[in-house]
Order: structure tokens, then C-alpha cells, then sequence
């Protein structure tokens, strides 16, 4: 039998990048969040994992695992978000920082939004490489776009991994797959092409407010998508709707009087990189917004397993 490294991962959502790390060869051994319609869609997809309910906070002991993962809230830095620097929700890093001590993995990812590395929160990454680094990891940090790493989808996100500083190894970030002089982009129609175009029930079919109209929110079929948010007004533009065109500064409109509508919740799965047959568990948690949620939320699987995979075999 062959025995899988072990992973605890936290701020886990529905677990993209949970699908990541155990494509990677992981078994994962416990996993958390405050969402309970994350963890509903979680174990729906992975029985196997110990799914904690509740905030990070009040778990007082964590397994041994031989590596971490955590995606913690990024409110503050993301370009849509509150961008309340010190924002306390800005500072879970610490839980993190606490379980990274308490389990001493020896290796750790972290994911986030690329704004941390804006100037006006670069004090808060400063202080989350030092505590890192302090924990006795060899840190390093890199800003990645989903897309380069086949994923349907431009996602630029900023990964932190370490590796414990006995190994006296240092991280590789993987080299870029999809591109020029590359494997083409995955494009929207490789990754929904063979789904309906008008599933009823599965998009947010409300008006496009002014905010909406302020830029560009669609992309062709041949193209990867614009990112993918968890919040269901904001979404990017399905193919089918009509092309927009600039009629000036924040104002764009549709060329043509035909529907228009946004992502499906489904279709947005299948551009953040989930498998075909990921499971949307109807539950009393379950509501449509809360299926946008835990998708925008998630990180692209494909672009997590590459991060993992580039990990040292130092797990024997
Ligand atoms: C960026 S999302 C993580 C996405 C996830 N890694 C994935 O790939 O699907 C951040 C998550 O942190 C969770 N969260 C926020 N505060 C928390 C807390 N105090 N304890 C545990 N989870 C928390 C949010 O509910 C959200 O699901």
C-alpha cells in the first residue's frame, strides 16, 4: 500500500485548493471554515476529510501533517474589497501562524490575493514572511496567473511557501505551461463548451447596474475568462451575451438588443479548473448565491496541484 504525505489545510471554503493538493498525492487530513454551505459542498466531495465547522479560532489542537495549507480572507487587499489595511479580518494570518508552529509541517502554502503586494499592504506581507520565516521555514513568495497554468481563466494570485529550514531547501515556484511559445490558453469554450447556454435556475439573472456597465465584462469563446468573484452581480459575461462597446470613461453598453447574462455558478466551477463532476449538494445551506460564493471564493485546483507538485520529495 502506498502511503500518502499528509495535509491540514485551513480557511478551506469548498476546497479548491484542497482538489489541488490531493491531485498532488495528499491525503488531507482535516480541513476548516465559518461557511457551512463550504463545508457541505467539502464533504459532499471528499467524505473522507475530517471538516471542522466553525472559526479557526476555537480549534485549540491541530494533527501532525507533513504539510499546510491556508488561504486566509483577503477583504482588505483585494481591489474589490474593503481595502482597510488593518482590517482585523487582515490579521487571521496569525491563526495560521499559530497552527504553522503548532503542526511544524515541513512544508506550508499560502494563497492569496495579488493586492498584498501593493505598497500599503506590503507592511502586512513584510510581517507575514517574518513570522514565517521566524517559525523556522525558508520562505519565498511569487505572484501567479491561473492562466499561464491551464486554467480557463486570468487569476493572478500570490502564493507563500516555505519549506522547514532543516531541509536547507529552497522553494521553486513551477514554470509557466500555458502562453506564447507555450500550450495554448484553456479558453472558455474548451473549458463549458459542452454545457447548455441558457441553464435556467444556475445564473443570476438580475439587471446590469451602472457599476456593472462601468468596463468590459465579457470575453469570447475563444479566449480565458475574465476572474472569476464570488459575489454573483459582479460576475463576468457568459459568450452568448451580445459584445459591449466603450461609450466613455466608466461607461460601456451592448452592441445588440440580444439577452445578456452572466456565468453560470456551474460554468464558473468549470473556469476556476474543478472537475466536471464536482457535486453542488442541495442542502438547507444551499441557495444560489451561496453556490457564487463558494466557487469565486476558491482557488483554481490545477493552479494549487502545480504549487504542490513543485514541492521537493521530501516527504518520506
Ligand atoms: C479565500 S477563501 C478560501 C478558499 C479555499 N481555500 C478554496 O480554495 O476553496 C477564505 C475563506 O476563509 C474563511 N474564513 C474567514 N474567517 C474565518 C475564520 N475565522 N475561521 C475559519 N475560516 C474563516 C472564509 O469563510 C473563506 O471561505
Amino acid at each position: 500500500m502506498i502511503i500518502k504525505p499528509t495535509a491540514v489545510s485551513l480557511f478551506t471554503g469548498c476546497g479548491g485548493s484542497d482538489a489541488g493538493v490531493i491531485k498532488a498525492g495528499f491525503n488531507v487530513l482535516m480541513a476548516n471554515d465559518i461557511i457551512p454551505y463550504a463545508k457541505d459542498t467539502y464533504v459532499a466531495n471528499h467524505p473522507e476529510t475530517h471538516y471542522i465547522l466553525g472559526s479557526v479560532a476555537d480549534i485549540e489542537a491541530f494533527p501532525k501533517s507533513d504539510l499546510l495549507v491556508g488561504c486566509y480572507p483577503c477583504q482588505g487587499f483585494s481591489q474589490g474589497g474593503l481595502r482597510k489595511a488593518d482590517s482585523t479580518i487582515n490579521y487571521l494570518y496569525l491563526e495560521f501562524a499559530r497552527a504553522l508552529n503548532a503542526i511544524k509541517p515541513k512544508a506550508f502554502i499560502v494563497e492569496n490575493v495579488s493586492g498584498m503586494v501593493r505598497s500599503n499592504y506590503k507592511h502586512l506581507l513584510d510581517h507575514q514572511l517574518k513570522i514565517f520565516s521566524d517559525a523556522g521555514y525558508d520562505v519565498k513568495y511569487k505572484v501567479l496567473n491561473a492562466a499561464h497554468y491551464g486554467v480557463a481563466q486570468e487569476r493572478k494570485r500570490i502564493f507563500i511557501v516555505g519549506i522547514r529550514s532543516d531541509f536547507g531547501l529552497t522553494y521553486q515556484f513551477p514554470e509557466i505551461t500555458h502562453g506564447p511559445d507555450l500550450d495554448a490558453y484553456v479558453t472558455i469554450k474548451d473549458a463549458i463548451g459542452d454545457l447548455p447556454l441558457w441553464p435556467e435556475g444556475e445564473f443570476y439573472d438580475y439587471d446590469f447596474h451602472w457599476y456593472y456597465m462601468s468596463r468590459d465584462r465579457r470575453r469570447d469563446w475563444s479566449e480565458p475568462s475574465k476572474t472569476i468573484v464570488s459575489n454573483p452581480r459582479h460576475m463576468p459575461l457568459h459568450p452568448v451575451s451580445p459584445i459591449m462597446t466603450k461609450l466613455g470613461d466608466d461607461k460601456w453598453a451592448f452592441t445588440t438588443e440580444d439577452k445578456a447574462r452572466r456565468f453560470s455558478y456551474r460554468e464558473a466551477a468549470r473556469l476556476q479548473g474543478f472537475s466536471k463532476d464536482f457535486i453542488f449538494p442541495e442542502t438547507l445551506n444551499s441557495s444560489l448565491s451561496m453556490k457564487y460564493k463558494v466557487v469565486g471564493n476558491a482557488v483554481p485546483p490545477p493552479l494549487f496541484e502545480a504549487v504542490a507538485k513543485a514541492l521537493p520529495a521530501i516527504w518520506d
